[in-house]
């Protein structure tokens, strides 16, 4: 067989470990590795490479991705989707591991119930906001950079009396914020799902200081909303608002300072929650994905994705991960809140 492979969307850590963990069970089975540049564009363009042993010797600890990513979509491009056929077939393929968020396995899934490509999904983001699947690798490695963040900024807001607010990222839900505002300790987490307002955090910080705490760590998901007009917001490759370019953090930090006098001050993650190794968790989710994904492949069991159910790797349908997002529970929100103030 000629077994393709794509990254497609934001990068995130892991996915290198998936490609290589695919790849050398394809190898042990006597198939072929053929990867796919930049995501769906390299479907669209027809532009592959080989991937041998020598090709993923050593790329097990390393960040990003050697395939390269995009956010092409060939559903918005003009004979995007015909392209991508026809170029699968001229290159061979037999089948094709895709792994990506909610957009790319959502194309996924589209090609697999239209026209029965023959495609199956690993499930990626730093944002956890998959359904079908308790988490996706990225999500541990962006939790720790934040945790980390969280604990250098408490040192030097108690030093300063400040109010730290901390802008994570999380498109449309707060699973790393809440995750890393918990382990971090944070005295407010502000996420899509759970809208609490500014006043009432204000509120939470002014009870915090009465009780003669004079420093505040504030986790703010970027995906927040502060209920104002947010004027025109530029869209990405996918149709997604560019949410750091909203600066909801600043926001909210300006929020906090006009309404309680206390100094604040605002840290954006950004791009650093994406970076660098994977930890040894997602290093591990990663290969044990990876691995399944290959063997979906052998089975000849398309349009499905291989999952984290418990600690049991399982496989679910593209379709039921991809339908609707995996948003912050009530019952994990209230583990954080128990903190707040
Ligand atoms: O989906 C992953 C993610 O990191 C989101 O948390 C964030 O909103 C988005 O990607 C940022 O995308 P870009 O890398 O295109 O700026």
């Amino acid at each position: 067989m000629r077994v393709g492979i794509l990254t497609g969307g934001g990068d995130c850590p892991g996915l290198n470990a998936v490609i290589r963990a695919a790849a050398r069970r394809a190898f042990t089975r006597g198939h072929e590795v053929i990867g796919a540049r930049e995501g769906w564009r390299g479907l669209v363009e027809g532009i592959f490479e080989e991937l041998g042993p020598r090709e993923i010797t050593g790329i097990l600890p390393r960040g990003g991705t050697i395939l390269g990513t995009s956010r092409t979509n060939p559903y918005r491009l003009d004979g995007g989707v015909e392209r991508v056929r026809s170029n699968f077939e001229r290159e061979r393929l037999d089948a094709l591991v895709a792994i990506g968020g909610e957009d790319t396995l959502g194309v996924a899934a589209h090609l697999h119930e239209e026209h029965a490509f023959p495609v199956v999904g690993v499930p990626k983001t730093i944002d956890n906001d998959l359904s079908a699947t308790d988490y996706t690798f990225g999500f541990d490695t962006a939790v720790s950079i934040a945790t980390e963040a969280i604990d250098r900024l408490h040192t030097t807001a108690e030093s300063h009396n400040r109010v730290m607010v901390v802008e994570v990222m999380g498109r449309r839900t707060g699973w790393i914020a809440v995750m890393s505002g918990i382990a971090g300790g944070a005295d407010v987490i502000l996420i899509p799902e759970h809208p609490m307002t500014i006043e009432e955090a204000c509120t939470e910080l002014r009870r915090r200081h009465e009780r003669g705490k004079d420093f505040s760590i504030v986790v703010v998901s970027e995906g927040y909303e502060l209920g104002e007009d947010q004027g025109e917001v530029e869209l990405d490759e996918f149709g997604h608002p560019r949410l750091s370019a909203r600066g909801v953090g600043d926001q909210v930090a300006r929020a906090i300072e006009e309404k309680t006098g206390y100094e604040t001050r605002v840290t954006v993650l950004g791009h650093v929650q994406r970076g660098g190794t994977p930890t040894p968790r997602d290093r591990v989710l990663a290969t044990r994905f990876g691995l399944k994904a290959a063997d979906l492949v052998e089975e000849g069991r398309f349009g499905r994705m291989a999952a984290l159910q418990g600690d049991a790797i399982v496989d679910v349908t593209l379709k039921e991960a991809t339908v609707e997002l995996k948003t912050v529970p009530d019952s994990w929100y209230s583990v954080a809140s128990a903190f707040f103030g």
